[in-house]
């Protein structure tokens, strides 16, 4: 009845009713939203994640993709979606060297020199633990400033060559020098060829690595000062200018055995060494015909600096004085264009690399 308080107050109830209803049903509303709408921003988050991570190797695989699209005959890979990898920590970076100083600051200088110590190449591997294999070294704080290659003409001297490693390696190595050593062994039983030796050891160290300096040495010459550093120079070097069986003196002006080094620019201009001289005596003058020969001069260390000594040994079998050393010396000039590297050949018999150096064994013929 209209009017009545009791029908507007029912009325009013449920109107209130009502809208605590639909005010429930906001709630329910907006939370079901809320919930669903936070589940897609964890799934969005995660998304972006692992397309962060996959940015790098994806860079990879197209660059993958695109090489073997160079390479004719085969064809491109089509690569799996991989699983996002961890992500890496940065590698570091290899250490760009500085240049090794002109004087190494390890020279010690004079040295004391003997051979009635006992030696075993235990004892030199021992001392010499930063060597690699085949007699190979290079510094690691600094860029050495040549590569240099040490050949030593060899047949049946092992305990010389032992002293040799003994007192070299340490010396060598203070001299802050790239280089290797390469022992090349005469087979058979022929004469001895000393020149061609060192010649097979040119082409051989090359073979190997690129190196741009030579060292030619007898295996029982041994250096009595540091500061004679085994290394070239602007002109082709004499090192063993004095030698203790000479009394520490040139025995003449022209002499340029025992230990010489020459650039591979040098070596090359005077056409290598000869490849004739079966026997002993007259090659190291043939070579140094062909030095002055070709415009160029010998440069050597002041007498104290290129002191060495010598191992005291019986002349070698199958070594005897070359008779015809002086008629060849009086040719050099002749010559010299059409026997050295140019005419070389040799077969290897065996490459060894050991622990303290490289053993090439040779056959260089017969005279
Ligand atoms: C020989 C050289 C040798 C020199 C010193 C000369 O007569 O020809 O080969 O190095 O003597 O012994």
């Amino acid at each position: 009845m209209p009017g009545d308080p009791s029908v507007n107050f029912n009325l009013l109830h449920r109107i209130c009713k009502l809208v605590v209803l639909l005010c429930f049903l906001h709630i329910f509303v907006t939370v079901v939203f809320y919930v669903r709408s936070f589940d897609f921003r964890v799934a969005f988050a995660q998304n972006q994640q692992s397309k962060h991570n996959a940015v790098k190797p994806a860079q990879v695989r197209n660059a993958e993709v695109r090489n073997t699209e160079d390479t004719p005959g085969v064809d491109p890979v089509i690569e799996k979606p991989k699983a996002p990898e961890e992500p890496k920590a940065p590698e570091e970076p290899a250490k760009k060297l500085e240049k090794c100083p002109e004087t190494s600051p390890l020279l010690v200088g004079p040295l004391r020199v003997e051979f009635n110590i006992p030696m075993s190449l235990d004892l030199i591997k021992k001392e010499n633990p930063n060597l690699q294999q085949g007699g190979r070294f290079k510094p690691k704080d600094c860029e050495a400033l040549q590569k240099v290659a040490i050949i030593i003409p060899f047949r049946n001297r092992d305990e010389h060559l032992k002293y040799w490693l003994y007192y070299l390696h340490p010396i060598l190595q203070r001299q802050q020098l790239d280089y290797g050593v390469y022992v090349i062994n005469q087979d058979g039983e022929e004469t001895f060829n000393r020149a061609k030796l060192l010649n097979v050891g040119y082409t051989e160290a090359l073979k190997e690595y690129d190196y741009n300096c030579f060292i030619f040495s007898d295996v029982d010459l041994i250096p009595m000062d540091d500061r004679n550093t085994y290394k070239c120079f602007s002109q082709p070097r004499h090192l063993s200018v004095s030698m203790d069986k000479f009394g520490f003196r040139l025995p003449y002006n022209q002499y340029f055995g025992g230990v010489s080094s020459l650039s591979k620019e040098q070596y090359l201009k005077i056409n290598g060494f000869p490849n004739n001289y079966w026997g002993w005596g007259g090659e190291d003058d043939d070579i140094y015909n062909r030095v002055t020969s070709r415009g160029m001069s010998i440069s050597r260390p002041s007498g104290e600096i290129g002191k060495c000594r010598m191992i005291r040994h019986n002349r070698d079998q199958k070594n005897e004085p070359n008779p015809q050393r002086f008629n060849r010396i009086a040719h050099t000039r002749e010559t010299m264009h059409k026997d050295g590297i140019n005419s070389l050949s040799y077969r290897v018999v065996s490459v060894e690399k050991l622990d303290l150096f490289t053993k090439i064994t040779v056959d260089v013929g017969k005279p």
